[in-house]
């Protein structure tokens, strides 16, 4: 309790000085000396200060937009030469006599978005820290036309930009890896059907452009078109209206708007020319653009001109490779063959797309002349993938998963003489790396074998020689457990296996053996394998020997260490337990 009443009557007279101030502020407020500079600039007495407010109902909310207490003139046609921000608002709608949309009853943040009560600038502008709306000035704002108008499909004039990202986003195959309800469906991606909702425009543009500004491992490809401003600005318009709560909803729309039908027409009869358009992301015959697949991959001209993206493999040898219904396979669910491939899935294909693009692919018919050495074969066939260092990071590796192997290190070259042939011959399954036999001759992969080692291996290298070891077989001693001498080896147990596995190998393999564990990353190249592709892990060749040579040896030239302190018995039951993650799932 205060006693002394002068104390309560200094905090009294202070409160007095404050309100004298905070009203002597009031008159200064930055939108009356607008509001007077406005009136001064059309020749007419000042009516006095408002606080010029329209209430846009929106079926969620009462949007406050006080916008117009400083951009008083945007209406008035005559204000046209005033300074910002009294003058008279652009044309919305390009050669339009007279601008439908009136802003006395829709106001201005419907469009920019913002802070519409604040009548301070900066927080009007939405510049506060971490304010969900920031301003859309400029074009930006036609994200917002889709609140009122429906823009699935059609043209409204006036939102060229924002109608330009959406074709781009079938044209640059987003839609492959991102869904967006009612345009595409994928799982490969975040979903960004909410794209505008959650996130400011300023991050929707940077993730195109920068896509590891977040995440260093980020798997959203850095397309080769990044750098033209205009596309990634449509690009980022168009996601920036997808808005879960946006205004227009089939019986409040503003304006008796009926929602034009997305008449989708699709490819119905198979062709090389149907497969080309596929192929480039271009409409065909009125079709809608769905694919784009240029984006990402290169193809060689019948004179060896090479052009499209680097984010995936060339596909000049694609169906030669692989053939024609692998291919089909691939483009419908990449993940079925490489379980951590980026290659959007192009699921809602039909077979006559497919046909198509199978048709197309197989015009390549590129090939080098018999004679070519070795540095001119692996320049064609190879450098992409195994790089010019020959160190698996030539162009397209980064998005690939496995990586591409690292013939720089002599030790893989050297160890693995039968299977370095093999693997040329009929690929790696379940990783990028294709058979070539269906291309090169015996000779050709002869001259390429000669050729990497000889770049990568002196005379003291290729004495390398790895340690040989052989399975054990049950009822064997089990020559590595010095604790229990004389223990016999018996069959594969999969519960101590994964107990194993759990102590010994999560921290690269990851607890569910996919090869994310926490350290994946910070390896050298390769990455861990994932063990649970089942392509990789069923192909031929891929014997239990192989496994225990890799687990107990390590794998030649990779960060895969030895384990030679496991017993037998262990390392069979790791076996066991990796086995049975990719039979069961068979
Ligand atoms: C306190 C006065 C004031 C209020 C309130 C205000 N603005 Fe502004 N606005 C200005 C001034 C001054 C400028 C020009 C200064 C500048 O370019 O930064 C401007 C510029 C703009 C621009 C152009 C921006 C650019 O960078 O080209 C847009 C768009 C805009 N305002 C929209 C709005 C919207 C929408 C609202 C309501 C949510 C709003 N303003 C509220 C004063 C205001
Ligand atoms: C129907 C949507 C819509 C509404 C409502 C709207 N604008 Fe705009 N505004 C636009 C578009 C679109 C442009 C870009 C025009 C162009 O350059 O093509 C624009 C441009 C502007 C610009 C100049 C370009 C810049 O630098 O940003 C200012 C300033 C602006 N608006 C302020 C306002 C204010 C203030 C209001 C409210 C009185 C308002 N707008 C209401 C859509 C709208
Ligand atoms: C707040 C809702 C709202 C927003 C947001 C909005 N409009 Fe409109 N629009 C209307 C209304 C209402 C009309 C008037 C319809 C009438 O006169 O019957 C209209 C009419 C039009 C028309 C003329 C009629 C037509 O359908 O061709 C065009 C063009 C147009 N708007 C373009 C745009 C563009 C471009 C944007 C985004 C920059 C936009 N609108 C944003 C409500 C909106
Ligand atoms: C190969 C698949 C793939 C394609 C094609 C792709 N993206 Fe992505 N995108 C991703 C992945 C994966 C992420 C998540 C980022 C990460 O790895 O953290 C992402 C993230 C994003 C984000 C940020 C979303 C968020 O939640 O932070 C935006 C925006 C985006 N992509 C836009 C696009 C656009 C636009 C295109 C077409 C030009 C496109 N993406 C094509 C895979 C893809
Ligand atoms: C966003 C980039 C991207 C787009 C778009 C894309 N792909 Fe891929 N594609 C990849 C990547 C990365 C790989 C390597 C990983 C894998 O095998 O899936 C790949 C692999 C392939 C392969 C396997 C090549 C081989 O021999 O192993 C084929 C075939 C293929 N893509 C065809 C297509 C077709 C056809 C389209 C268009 C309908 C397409 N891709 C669109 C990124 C893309
Ligand atoms: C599309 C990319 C790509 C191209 C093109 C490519 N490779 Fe590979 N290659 C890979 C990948 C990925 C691996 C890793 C496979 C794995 O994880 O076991 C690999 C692995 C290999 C291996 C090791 C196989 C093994 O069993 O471990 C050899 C040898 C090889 N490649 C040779 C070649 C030669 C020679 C060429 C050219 C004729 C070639 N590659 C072209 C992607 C490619
Ligand atoms: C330091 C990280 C690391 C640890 C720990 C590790 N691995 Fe690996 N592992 C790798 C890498 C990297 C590869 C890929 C090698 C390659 O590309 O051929 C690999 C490959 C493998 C392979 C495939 C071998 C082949 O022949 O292709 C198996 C099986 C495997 N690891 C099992 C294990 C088991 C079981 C453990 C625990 C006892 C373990 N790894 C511990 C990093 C590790």
């Amino acid at each position: 309790m205060i006693k002394d009443y002068r104390i309560l009557l200094f905090i009294g007279l202070l409160g007095m000085v404050f309100l004298g101030l905070a009203i002597r502020k009031g008159f200064d407020e930055d939108y009356i000396r607008y509001q007077k500079a406005y009136y001064e600039a059309l020749g007419e007495d000042f009516p006095g200060p408002v606080v010029k407010q329209v209430n846009v109902k929106t079926p969620s909310s009462m949007l406050v937009d006080r916008c117009q207490s400083c951009h008083i003139g945007a209406s008035n046609p005559g204000a046209k030469d005033f300074d910002m921000p009294l003058t008279t608002h652009p044309p919305i709608v390009p050669g339009a006599q007279e601008d439908p949309h009136d802003f006395n009853k829709i106001g201005c943040a419907i469009c920019h978005d913002g802070s519409s009560r604040d009548l301070d600038m900066h927080l009007a502008h939405g510049e506060a820290h971490g304010w969900i709306a920031p301003l859309l000035n400029g074009k930006m704002a036609q994200s917002s036309c889709v609140r009122c108008h429906a823009m699935e499909s059609g043209h409204l004039a006036g939102a060229e930009v924002y109608e330009l990202g959406r074709e781009l986003f079938l044209e640059k195959a987003c839609w492959g890896c991102h869904t967006i309800a009612g345009v595409s469906t994928s799982s490969q991606a975040p979903e960004l059907t909410d794209a505008g909702g959650k996130f400011s425009f300023d991050y929707l543009y940077e993730s195109i452009v920068h896509p590891k500004a977040n995440d260093e491992n980020s798997k959203m490809p850095k397309f080769d078109w990044v750098h033209d401003h205009d596309t990634v600005f449509a690009l980022a318009t168009y996601l920036k209206g997808q808005q879960k709560s946006k205004l227009r909803s089939d019986d409040t729309a503003p304006i008796g708007y009926i929602k034009p039908k997305a008449d989708e027409v699709r490819i119905s009869e198979a062709s090389v020319d149907a497969g080309r358009a596929l192929f480039a992301g271009v409409p065909f015959e009125g079709s809608i653009n769905r694919g784009g697949c240029v984006n990402c991959h290169a193809f060689r001209s019948d004179d060896g001109q090479l052009a499209g993206g680097n984010i995936g493999p060339e596909l000049t040898w694609a169906i030669r490779n692989r053939g024609e219904d692998w291919v089909k396979d691939h483009i419908v669910n990449s993940r079925k063959h490489a379980p951590d491939s980026i290659m959007p899935t192009f699921k809602d294909y039909n077979d006559a797309e497919l046909d198509s693009l199978v048709m197309f692919l197989s015009t390549f018919g590129y090939k080098l002349s018999a004679d070519s050495e070795g540095q001119k074969l692996y320049d064609t066939y190879c450098v992409s993938c195994h790089g010019e260092d020959m160190n698996g990071q030539g162009i397209v590796s980064a998005m690939l998963d496995p990586y591409p192997r690292d013939f720089s290190r002599h030790q893989f070259v050297v160890a693995y003489e039968d299977r370095f042939k093999n693997s040329i011959l009929n690929g790696v399954s379940g990783t990028a790396m294709p058979a070539w036999k269906n291309v090169l001759t015996e000779g050709e992969i002869e001259t390429l074998i000669e050729f990497i080692k000889d770049k990568t291996l002196d005379e003291q290298k290729k004495n390398f020689k790895r340690m040989e070891v052989s399975l054990p077989k049950i009822g064997d001693d089990d020559r590595r457990d010095w604790k229990n001498k004389g223990k016999v080896v018996e069959a594969g147990d999969v519960e101590r296996g994964e107990a194993a596995f759990q102590q010994a190998c999560t921290s690269c393999h990851g607890k569910l053996a996919n090869g994310k564990g926490p350290n994946a990353y910070n390896l050298q190249h390769p990455l861990p394998r994932n063990l649970l592709n089942k392509e990789f892990m069923n192909q031929e060749g891929m014997t239990d020997e192989r496994l225990y040579q890799s687990i107990l040896l390590g794998v030649a030239g990779t960060p895969m260490p030895s384990h030679d302190h496991l017993s037998d018995q262990t390392i069979i039951d790791i076996i066991a337990f990796i086995r049975g993650n990719t039979e069961e799932a068979k």
